[in-house]
């Protein structure tokens, strides 16, 4: 497992949405410039939703406008296609839809079933693609609903193969309340592998009960090469009672080069990054790594 690994940071966008203590616009590009410079070119920086539903992501036009002139690849939640055109008018050129496995899920965080979910993505993605913009999907509760409980892997590759023959290029795979375990991601990578290229697969895990990062290895030996992160471990979804962070970017790094998969990224950068918005929101990083570091 030697070949390159890409790291889509989501603290910007998945970290922040559930936290109680509002972070300013501006403390919001100062985050996503910090990761940058950590070495992080992909980050998802922000969401066109109801401002009723997460007003934490109120101001990400102003967030993806006030990083546009760094050299990387910002990427925007978009619902609808009202969400569509306030992520266009903002200047996104990578966008991401995102839909669920269960129906409980999908009914508390958008408001639909997973098959009206989808009657909305369709004029998104046909108008992604006359606009030549990228479209990412995501698919939340593959290892398991707050609402329905077990899912079963089928219900994810309909999803899945459904997503990716509409044109999403990649289709990441959201363990939301992060209850999965090895054998199950790893069963669950094969049986979406054999719908959808593992190419153009990737791991969304929440670490709520500690198992991403063997989620994530299982899933590697399956083939998947991209894997989305937050710094620091932030994160939650405010639909998915019970969830909480990401696994953290540090912790991710930190494994794959020890595995001698180089990841580019600067761990005293990103540690400077995720201490700097552990502090805007007055508490110590949960991550592991951040943790072991800062004690030295
Ligand atoms: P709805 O109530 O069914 O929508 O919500 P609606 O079309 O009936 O509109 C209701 C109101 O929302 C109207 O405003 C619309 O204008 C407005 P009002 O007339 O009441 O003032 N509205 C919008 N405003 C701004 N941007 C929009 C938009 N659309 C409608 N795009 C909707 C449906 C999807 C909009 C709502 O449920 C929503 O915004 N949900 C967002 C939920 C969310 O952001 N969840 C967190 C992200 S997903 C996640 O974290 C999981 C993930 O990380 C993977 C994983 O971990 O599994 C990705
Ligand atoms: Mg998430």
């Amino acid at each position: 497992m030697s070949d390159r690994v890409s790291i889509i940071e989501v603290g910007p966008r998945d970290g922040l949405q559930n936290e109680k203590t509002p972070i300013s616009v501006a403390d919001r590009i100062a985050f996503v410039e910090r990761l940058i410079d950590a070495g992080l070119p992909k980050v998802e920086v922000g969401a066109f939703v109801s401002p009723k539903a997460v007003p934490q992501m109120m101001g990400s036009a102003e967030v993806l406008r006030g990083v546009s002139h760094l050299r990387g690849e910002f990427h925007v939640l978009v619902p609808n296609e009202k969400g569509y055109e306030a992520s266009q008018a903002a200047g996104a050129k990578v966008i991401a839809v995102f839909a669920s496995a269960s129906e409980g899920f999908s009914r508390a965080n958008i408001n639909c079933s997973v098959a009206e979910s989808i009657e909305r993505f369709k004029p998104v993605l046909a108008r992604a693609k006359a606009d030549g913009i990228k479209v990412r999907g995501y698919i939340s509760c593959v290892l398991g609903c707050p609402f329905d409980g077990e899912v079963e892997p089928q219900a994810v590759v309909n999803v899945a193969r459904t997503l990716f023959d509409l044109g999403c290029y990649e289709i990441s795979l959201g363990d939301t309340i992060g209850v999965g375990t090895p054998v199950k991601a790893r069963e669950l990578m094969r049986a979406v592998g054999g719908s959808v290229p593992a190419a153009n697969l990737a791991m969304h895990f929440h670490d709520t009960y500690g198992q991403a990062l063997a989620n994530l290895y299982a899933g590697m030996e399956e083939g998947v090469r991209v894997i989305d992160s937050a710094a620091g471990g932030l994160g939650g979804c405010p639909y998915a009672p019970g969830a909480t962070g990401n696994v953290a970017t540090e912790d991710v790094v930190y494994m794959l080069e020890g595995m001698g998969i180089r990841t580019g990224v600067d761990m005293e950068k990103l540690l400077a990054a995720t201490n700097e918005v552990a502090a805007l929101l007055g508490r110590p990083p949960v991550s592991r790594v951040a943790s072991a570091l800062n004690a030295k």
